[in-house]
């Protein structure tokens, strides 16, 4: 039965279970396959070219594991191959950049919205794009963060020299007098507390990661898709390097226990 194949998520790295975490919390019966290219990251100083024909290739490994849907659980990836590869396959595929900018539209009072990314997404204009269609009167601050990946990844979420870059990145944004501040990365999330510590308790941090999983629940629903099969949810993780260090990463991130990572070679596949 197609509706209880698993739901393929993937992201440059570690990133994406920022997402994943929420389809657990909110479709705890789907099974998941994530593949995160550890490899290859940063995408986010990457081309559009170059994203998406890592997407590409992510799409067909997702795909040869039979899913039902994908996630593209990265906003770079969202940004520059979402479009493309939408067309090349016939299972539901979503992004996480419309989520995120729909939620940060509702949550706005004032209308002036901060977006912290790569800088493929802020380059990209991907977020004012969707933000100025949503609602005209709607303006957008963004600022690209290009080490935060970096630090993310090695760990140094709690660190003071994230602190400082962190201060850095955002205080450009603090004089536009935004009320609302978009996570446009999904590493992000991971320095929420960071980010909470310089922006203080007035600004509203938008997480696209929940709206992206209400999103996929809804899809899910709309055709047909939703695991109704009464079994414990089995869940695959994938990378292109570092598999270790990733499960480790895994089990202080998800609500599970991660026991096994995979090492592939994503560029085998072609
Ligand atoms: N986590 C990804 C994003 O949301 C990509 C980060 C990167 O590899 O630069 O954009």
């Amino acid at each position: 039965m197609i509706n209880n194949a698993p739901i393929g998520v993937f992201d440059s790295g570690i990133g994406g279970l920022t997402v994943v975490k929420e389809i657990m919390n909110q479709i705890p019966g789907e099974d998941i396959i994530y593949f995160g290219d550890t490899a290859r990251l940063p995408y986010g100083s990457k081309s559009r070219k170059t994203v998406t024909t890592y997407t590409r290739q992510i799409v067909r490994f997702l795909m040869n594991k039979d899913v039902k849907a994908i996630v593209i659980a990265c906003n770079t990836a969202s940004a520059f191959a979402l479009e493309a590869v939408k067309s090349e396959v016939d299972i539901p595929i979503i992004g996480v950049v419309k989520p995120g900018a729909k939620e940060a539209a509702k949550t706005t009072r004032n209308g002036r919205i901060g977006v912290i990314g790569t800088v493929g997404t802020i380059q990209s204009g991907i977020y004012n794009e969707i933000l100025s269609k949503t609602n005209p009167m709607v303006k957008v601050f963004g600022k690209a963060c290009p080490l935060f990946v970096p630090l993310v990844e090695e760990g140094l979420i709690d660190d003071p020299v994230t602190f400082e870059m962190a201060k850095r990145y955002i205080s450009v944004l603090m004089d536009k007098d935004i009320d609302t501040l978009v996570l446009g990365c999904t590493h992000y999330p991971l320095l929420r507390k960071t980010i909470r510590k310089i922006v203080g308790e007035e600004i509203v941090l938008v997480n696209p990661a929940y709206e992206t999983a209400k999103s996929l629940r809804d899809v899910l629903v709309d055709n047909g898709l939703i695991n109704d099969s009464a079994h414990k949810p089995n869940h695959e993780f994938y990378v292109s390097d570092g598999a270790e260090k990733f499960r480790q990463f895994a089990n202080t991130i998800l609500p599970c226990e991660v026991k096994e990572t995979t090492d592939i070679n994503i560029e085998e596949l072609g």
